[in-house]
């Protein structure tokens, strides 16, 4: 079975051909980033435009680096959301129009949920129910999930994880998107010189990142201009709190819901830290721990193909009314 994944949720567009649920056959990215660039955030108006204008020469590559025809094609999945209205409606319509030319069955997948899923393309789950931690730039979310539900358990009460990583970025004057840049400046910066302390939350599975961003800030302010020379240690102090409550949020949930399967998605699973204390507590609590391969932090539309795919192994189908739903919450809640 050939399922062909879109995916315009946000600045990237995306097109991937699925075979049997388990092997990607070609998973084409184009990125609309470097258009963003100088206004340091993505631009919604650029994001539509780029999708638009280049959904049609990825799918057609698409086609041709799985080697397969518009005629293969037996099932069209699509993010219906959350994310941008005006980049979901360009991935909608085009997978709209498609499945009904070519007669075949349309769905609309959750993006929060394909993050997660991306991490089962070809690795089944071992246990029905896990843990799942969803980290990106616009979300920061531990949900459960359990006899085909998910239930969010915590999640952050003010910015996503990404969007510290890219505001801190900023005032430390570097580029955007801040994630890969400071993971990359940490890796020579001493953890220890700055220490911030992780906000009081009434719940210990929520977690907030607007706090650290202030102390940043003042200390970029303190430092004036010894920050060329300290840019490094912040980086990697900042990088080791927010990772350091991430992981001690998984660890948190484990214990309470004694689950001992983790998934992990989103833009920041791309950080080599948190892979690397999510193993280690994995080996700890004797976890098993899923975290998707590079290829497959980002946005693509490989993990819409497999959200997609299980949905219809499981008898679900959306009709043609499907619209964006920019506010969509993991499980439809
Ligand atoms: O999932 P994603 O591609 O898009 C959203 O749905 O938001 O996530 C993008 C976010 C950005 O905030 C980016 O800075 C962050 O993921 N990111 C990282 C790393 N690579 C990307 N954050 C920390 N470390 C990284 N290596
Ligand atoms: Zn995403």
């Amino acid at each position: 079975m050939i399922t062909l994944g879109i995916e315009t949720s946000c600045d990237e567009t995306s097109c991937a051909i699925l075979e049997n649920g388990d092997k990607i056959l070609s998973n084409i990215v184009s990125s609309s980033l470097e258009k963003h660039q100088p206004f340091g955030g993505i631009v919604p108006e650029i994001a539509s435009r780029h999708a638009l204008e280049n959904i049609n020469i990825v799918f057609q590559e698409a086609l041709k680096k799985a080697g397969v025809s518009i005629y293969d094609i037996d099932l069209v999945s699509v993010t219906y959301g959350p994310g941008l209205i005006g980049s979901l409606l360009v991935g909608i319509s085009f997978a709209k129009a498609l499945a009904y030319n070519r007669k075949v069955k349309l769905i609309g997948v959750n993006h929060l949920e394909a993050h997660l899923e991306a991490n089962l393309i070809g690795q089944p789950l071992q246990e029905n129910s896990y843990l799942g931690l969803i980290v990106s730039g616009g979300h920061t979310i531990l949900v459960l999930y359990r006899d085909g539900k998910f239930k969010k358990l915590g999640g952050t009460v003010d910015d996503a994880v990404g969007e510290a990583y890219d505001k801190v970025a900023k005032l430390i004057g570097l580029g955007y998107p801040g994630g890969p840049i400071i993971d990359k400046l940490a890796a020579n910066g001493n953890q220890k010189k700055f220490r911030f302390t992780k906000p009081k939350l009434d719940s210990e599975l929520d977690f907030s990142f607007s706090g650290i961003k202030t102390a940043v800030l003042h200390l970029v302010e303190d430092l004036g201009n010894e920050i060329h020379s300290d840019a490094g240690n912040l980086a990697a102090s900042f990088q080791y709190a927010v990772v350091g409550w991430l992981a001690e949020g998984v660890r948190r949930a484990c214990l309470q819901t004694r689950i001992k399967q983790v998934l992990v998605g989103g833009g920041v699973s791309a950080n080599s830290l948190l892979r690397s204390k999510l193993k280690e507590l994995a080996a700890e609590m004797e976890l098993t721990l899923y975290i998707p391969p590079m290829a497959l932090t980002n946005d693509n539309a490989a993990m819409i193909a497999k959200s997609g795919y299980e949905k219809h192994q499981n008898g679900v189908k959306s009709g043609f009314d499907l619209s964006a739903m920019p506010n969509l919450r993991i499980g439809g809640l």
